[in-house]
């Protein structure tokens, strides 16, 4: 079954035909313009996304050579995201669907962040952790099987991805601040600084870093010389150790053997050693780096395995920007 994905749900416009399980061609703009504003504006983002899209569609389409009378339904991301962003996306995949006569399903974009793993290791199975870590969202769910998962914890205040970027920005770096500080850190010694760690009661699942974030600015405003890799170094390994640790507990919990990480911050290396050190008698699994980030891939494999399980969405469907996972 061919089927073509679209994803609008923030900063990145991305298109991607899957075939039979396989992506055989797949776009991603990433929208330069905000970086100057340290954030994603939302409006400009909807702009930008009207203006790729028709483009980057066609593009997708002839790199894989696939005809549009080939393709036999769209994939295009519902929610969560940013309201204006998302109606881009939609209506533009609705306004395909309903030209060409084909099915159109409304994808949950947490939801394809986690399958997208299944793309990386097909050998996949059920059940097993998905640890989620993304702009918006900090999880650990124990995925039974499709459209079957429990939350065992998350953030209470500040997404993982989020004291990325803010720390990036009290220490004066770009956006997005998860490469940033990932470079920075490189040459840093993790234990020069002792950052907190939140709920680190044993086989406490939930998160928090907002206070990781008032540290890290208390540090910068009160000391004088500052050696920013190593502050950079210090920080990221707070963040990982609490992720390393917690994604092991609820491994244990449920005596299960295998997990995924998902979201942009599974592109980070030095995340990916530590799971891969610590969990080193379990299957890890993670995305391929350009299936970390915001991308159709996802979308578009998501959108096969429920077509072809004759699951669509209404041509009116809504976009639902708070859309959670259950
Ligand atoms: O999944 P994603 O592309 O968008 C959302 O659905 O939120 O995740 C974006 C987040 C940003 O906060 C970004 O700083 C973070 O992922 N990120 C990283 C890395 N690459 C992206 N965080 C740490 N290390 C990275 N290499
Ligand atoms: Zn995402």
């Amino acid at each position: 079954m061919i089927v073509l994905g679209i994803e609008t749900s923030c900063d990145e416009t991305a298109a991607a035909v899957c075939q039979d399980k396989k992506i055989i061609s797949s776009q991603i703009s990433t929208q330069t313009i905000h970086r100057k504003y340290g954030g994603v504006v939302p409006e400009i983002a909807s702009r930008e996304h009207e203006k790729l899209l028709n483009d980057m569609v066609s593009d997708t389409l002839e790199v894989g050579g696939i005809s549009k009378n080939q393709l036999k339904g769209i994939a295009v991301t519902q929610g969560p995201g940013l309201a204006g962003a998302l109606i881009t996306g939609v209506c533009f995949a609705k306004g395909l669907a309903l030209g060409l006569g084909l099915p159109i399903i409304g994808i949950n974009h947490l939801e394809a962040h986690i399958f997208v793993n299944f793309l990386a290791d097909p050998t996949l199975n059920f059940p097993f952790i998905c640890l989620l870590v993304s702009g918006g969202h900090t999880q650990l769910w124990y995925v039974k099987d499709l459209n079957h998962y429990t939350l065992m914890g998350e953030t209470r205040d500040d997404a993982v991805g989020e004291a990325f970027d803010k720390g990036a920005r009290i220490l004066g770096l770009g956006y997005p601040g998860g490469p940033e500080i990932e470079k920075l850190a490189e040459d840093g010694n993790t234990n020069a600084i002792k950052f907190p760690r939140a709920f680190m009661g044993k086989n406490n699942m939930e998160f928090s870093f907002s206070g990781l974030k008032t540290a890290l600015l208390y540090y910068m405003d009160n000391q004088k010389n500052v050696n920013l890799n190593d502050v950079a170094a210090s920080y990221q390994s707070a963040i990982i150790e609490v992720l390393t640790t917690k994604l092991l507990w609820a491994m244990d919990k449920t005596n299960c053997d295998q997990c995924v990480i998902a979201g942009g911050v599974a592109a980070n290396k030095s995340l990916r050693n530590s799971v891969e050190t610590n969990l080193y008698s379990k299957k890890v699994i993670f995305p391929e780096m350009a299936h970390c980030t915001d991308n159709a891939a996802m979308i578009a494999f998501l959108g096969e395995l429920y077509l072809s399980k004759k699951s669509s969405s209404p041509i009116d469907f809504p976009i639902l920007p708070n859309l959670k996972l259950t």
